[in-house]
C-alpha cells in the first residue's frame, strides 16, 4: 500500500439530509474493528504510537480535527479532517498524533484489524530505529 491518502466517501444525498457509505470493496482492507474518539478535549491530543501492521480509515464524522503523521525517516504529512464526506487511509508504519479536535467532534476509525497492543509502537525513538531496519 502506498502512503496516506484522502479518499472521498460516496454520499447520498436527498431532502432529508446525506447518507455516506463505505461499502464493502471501498476500502483496500477488510474492516475488522471500529471505534470512535468522542467527548475529546479541544486541549487534548490523541495518538503518539505507531502501528506496526494494522491500515485504519479515519473520517470526523463530526466536528475536526488534525492529523500529524511522520514515516520515521524524515517525511511528514498534515491533514486536517473536517468534512465526514472525505476519509484518512493510513497504512502501517505511520506516527501519528492527533489534535486541533472541535468540539464535539466525533473521529471515527475503521479498522483491518482486532485490537492488539503488540501491534503497537509507542516510542519515537524506537519506531524510527524499526523502520530504518525494514
Ligand atoms: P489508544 O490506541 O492509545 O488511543 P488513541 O490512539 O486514540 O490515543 O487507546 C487508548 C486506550 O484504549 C488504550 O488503553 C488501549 C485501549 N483500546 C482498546 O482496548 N481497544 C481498542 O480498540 C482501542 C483503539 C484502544
Amino acid at each position: 500500500m502506498a502512503g496516506p491518502v484522502l479518499l472521498n466517501v460516496p454520499t447520498i444525498e436527498d431532502s432529508r439530509g446525506e447518507l455516506g457509505i463505505v461499502d464493502t470493496g471501498f476500502l483496500p482492507f477488510a474492516i475488522a474493528r471500529i471505534y470512535y474518539l468522542f467527548d475529546v478535549s479541544t486541549q487534548s491530543t490523541r495518538g503518539g504510537h505507531a502501528h506496526k501492521t494494522l491500515t485504519q480509515f479515519l473520517v470526523a464524522v463530526s466536528g475536526s480535527f488534525s492529523v500529524e503523521l511522520s514515516d520515521g525517516l524524515g517525511n511528514d504529512f498534515a491533514f486536517s479532517l473536517r468534512s465526514p464526506r472525505e476519509g484518512l487511509l493510513l497504512p502501517p508504519g505511520f506516527w501519528r498524533q492527533l489534535s486541533d479536535f472541535s468540539s464535539g467532534s466525533v473521529c471515527l476509525v475503521m479498522a483491518s484489524q482486532p485490537y492488539n497492543p503488540e501491534d503497537y509502537i509507542r516510542e519515537f525513538g524506537q519506531f524510527a530505529a524499526w523502520k530504518q531496519r525494514r
